[in-house]
């Protein structure tokens, strides 16, 4: 079974796909974090990120590992271990520079989600999180979940995860706000697909989401 998540930043989604796939037993994919992993190795490389031929490049030329264990995430970008580094804010201000305009490190990456997708299809199926999974990367997917949140809900879960306290509520409201206009420009992203199914977060705890998936996968399964 697939199943996708698609969803703004800050919706939970992460946190929820995670759970999700530990709670059925499945793979679980990050897709977000392979645009990461694109975006570090091309400020690393001192490539200007609006070079799009070079940024391309980078990006097939790119090795990379990520598991796909829901309890344990490991992203690993020419032998460099960037789970950390790509989220730092340098990378999550910068990453949608790449991700939302440069088609062709888009289709490199979607390339290699089918094949981690296909991959994972004999041992039972994944979870895959990201913006256009139901409609470009696995339209076939079993069950496809759009997760919302309104934004002072992003907000007050973004605000918890960084616990430094180094943000103000107007910078982080800006972050919010400036991210989703660039993703936004994604192809396709968050178009609802056919037969998605729209879960608003904004007054459900992360267990009750993953509930309410898990339910939703039992019932995709029974009807297969
Ligand atoms: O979900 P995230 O914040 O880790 O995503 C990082 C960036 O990648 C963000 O700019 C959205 C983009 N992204 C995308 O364009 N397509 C996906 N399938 C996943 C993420």
């Amino acid at each position: 079974m697939i199943i996708a998540v698609d969803g703004p930043s800050g919706s939970g989604k992460s946190s929820t796909a995670r759970g999700v796939a530990t709670r059925l037993g499945l793979q679980y994919l990050d897709t977000g974090a392979m645009y990461r992993a694109v975006a570090w190795s091309v400020l690393e490389s001192g490539i200007d990120a609006d070079d799009a031929e070079a940024a391309a490049t980078r990006a097939r030329e790119l090795r990379l590992e990520i598991s796909t264990d829901p309890r344990h995430q490991v992203v690993v970008a020419d032998g460099t271990d960037v789970t950390e580094a790509i989220r730092d804010p340098r990378i999550s201000a910068g990453v949608s520079r790449i991700a939302a305009t440069n088609l062709a490190v888009r289709a490199e990456l979607i390339r290699r989600q089918q094949a981690l997708i296909a991959a994972a299809k004999p041992s039972g199926g994944m979870v895959v999180e990201g913006r256009d999974i139901a409609t470009v990367v696995a339209t076939d997917a079993e069950l496809k979940v759009v997760l919302i949140a309104d934004q002072d809900a992003r907000m007050a879960r973004r605000k918890a995860e960084l616990s430094d306290g180094a943000v103000t509520s107007e910078q982080l409201r800006d972050q919010i706000v400036r991210r989703d206009a660039d993703d936004s420009t994604v192809a396709q992203f968050l178009v609802a697909s056919d037969g998605a199914v729209t879960i608003d977060s904004t007054y459900l705890s992360l267990e009750e989401v993953i509930d309410v998936i898990c339910r939703l996968a039992k019932e995709a399964e029974a009807a297969d």
